[in-house]
Formats: structure tokens, sequence, C-alpha cells
């Protein structure tokens, strides 16, 4: 397999020092249970120090957002921003609970800048709502965006996203309120092959999913993978990070060449989130297809 990966992988990712369930805005999150269960946060925090560390022994470089008590789900990074040739697209969120952590990932961002590792940091058009790398993520293989919109991203957001980073972005409207953000039931992966849950998509977005991609890179998931999240998956190399994996999907990830590392977020599963969600990746670069491959990639 010939990856185009980045010499140093970049994530931006946020302890969950105040990581909470405390309000309910997708069917994951049941904060009753959450306050009575005394042993939830220390869990949360050893899982997360397990995803960081297990990064870091890949190689990856991490940037902190600082965390802001009374933002619980400021952890889920991925939800910053679209990101991608040094551009930062902020997010808007559609709810209000997460619509103040707005303002602390711009200031991250604007750090970011100020430090040379992102060079531009862009609003939303007025009105448009768009979660950032939640529902909208860099194909690195067929050198455009997956946008899921619906619950939490507008599909109106794809024209700006196409018009800031000059990509070509593919809209899939989601059916299914457990995967309310695109990435909990579709992952590119770095070898060409797109891994997703078909139930969580509408008849026409799964057709424009199977119409860009072939058969043979179709890895489609077992409601069983998709309600551990493993389609959150965040990919370094031939390594993909999880939450859990069953046996069939691991071994076929396998066949792929691909080795999972499992490691258990359950107690950010209880919000509605995973591995993918707790990261951001910073450095993606697009690659100018050649006019040959630009061919072979329409043939
Ligand atoms: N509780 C958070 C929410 O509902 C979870 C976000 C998960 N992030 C993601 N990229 N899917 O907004």
């Amino acid at each position: 397999m010939t990856l185009l990966e980045n010499p140093t992988a970049r994530f931006l990712m946020c302890r969950p020092e105040h990581f909470a369930v405390s309000y309910s805005i997708n069917p994951w999150m049941k904060p009753k249970r959450w306050a009575g269960d005394a042993g939830a946060h220390a869990a949360a925090e050893r899982e997360w120090a397990a995803l960081h560390r297990q990064l870091i022994k890949l190689g990856a470089a991490i940037e902190l957002v600082p965390p802001v008590p009374g933002l619980p789900d400021l952890v889920f990074t991925a939800n910053a921003a679209v990101v991608l040739d040094g551009k930062a697209l902020l997010a808007r969120f559609r709810h209000p609970q997460r619509q103040r952590e707005e303002g602390h990932f711009a200031a991250a961002f604007r750090a970011l800048q100020a430090r040379g590792l992102i060079d531009a940091v862009r609003k939303l058009p007025k009105g448009l709502v768009l979660e950032g790398a939640g529902d909208c993520v860099w194909d690195a293989r067929r050198n455009l965006f997956w946008m899921g919109y619906g619950p939490r991203s507008d599909a109106g957001a794809a024209r700006a996203v196409k018009e800031m980073f000059g990509q070509d972005v593919v809209a899939l409207e989601l059916a299914d309120p457990r995967f309310y953000h695109m990435d909990t039931a579709l992952a590119p992966l770095p070898g060409g092959e797109v891994m997703y849950l078909p139930s969580a998509f509408t008849a026409a977005g799964l057709a424009a999913i199977r119409e860009r991609v072939a058969p043979d890179e179709r890895i489609e998931i077992a409601i069983e993978d998709g309600r551990r999240l493993a389609a959150n998956a965040v990919s370094l190399g031939s390594t993909l990070i999880m939450s859990g994996c069953g046996p069939r999907l691991r071994a076929q990830l396998a066949e792929r060449g691909y080795e999972v590392v499992a490691t258990p977020l359950s107690s950010f599963l209880r919000s509605g989130g995973s591995a993918f969600c707790l990261t951001l990746r910073l450095d993606r670069r697009s690659v100018a297809l050649t006019t040959f491959e630009r061919e072979a990639a329409v043939a």
C-alpha cells in the first residue's frame, strides 16, 4: 500500500478535565445516568490519556486546546473546524450548548496561526451551520470532502467548503439519529477504502457513496460495529485506532493491511463520540492531481 502521509501527523486535542454528560443533544447522552456514576469522570480521564499516549507512540504531534469549565464537549475537537492545506474553516454549532465552544476554538486556531501551524482561519458565511470535521472529512485518496448533513450541519455548507478549499464536496444526507455526525458512520482509509455503516445514510446518500467507491474498496460495517463507533477511527499510516472492533471487521481490515489498535473510549461513547471525534488532524494537504491521474480517476 502506498501512503501519502506527511512526516509528522499533527492533531488537535483537549484534555477531558471538564468532560461530562450534562445535557442531551444526541440519543447517546444520558445526563442522569452519568451524574449517578461516581467513577465516570475518572474513567474518561484514563481513556483519554490512553488515546493520547497511543497517538504519541505512533509518532504524532499533539496540540492542546485549554479545557474550559462548563464546556463538557470541548474535548471533541473534530468539531472545531474543517482543516486542509493550512486553512481552517471554523465550525458553527447547531445547539446552543455547543455554540459556546466557538470562541474557544477560534482562539485556539489563532494561537496555532501565530505559531505558523495554520496559515488562514476563516468563518462560515452567516447563518450556515457546519460542525467541523465531525461532518466534513477529507478523503486523501479521492481528493474530496465527504460531508454529512441533516442533524448537525446544513446541506448549504457544502458550497462554502468547496469555495474555501477549492475541492469537491460530496454531501450525504444522514438518516439515523444515533449517527448524527457523519464521522460516526464513515471513514475514508488511507489505502482508498471507505469504511461505512450503510444504514446511517439515506438511499441517495448511499448511492452517492457507491458511485464513488468501487465495490472492492467498500468496507460496509455491521450495525454491531456501528454501535461501537468503529467507523469513528483515527488512521495513522496503516494503523487504525478505535474504541472497539468486532472480530470480523478486524479480520477484514487486516486482510487489507490495516492493524486495528483498540483503545476503549466507552466514557466518550456515552456522549456519542469516539477516537476520531477526540482528535482533529491539522496537517492534511491536498495533492494536485496530474492530468494522467485525473483521467484515471474518471475512467
Ligand atoms: N456530545 C457531543 C455532541 O453531541 C459529541 C460530539 C462527537 N463528535 C463527533 N465528531 N462526532 O455534539
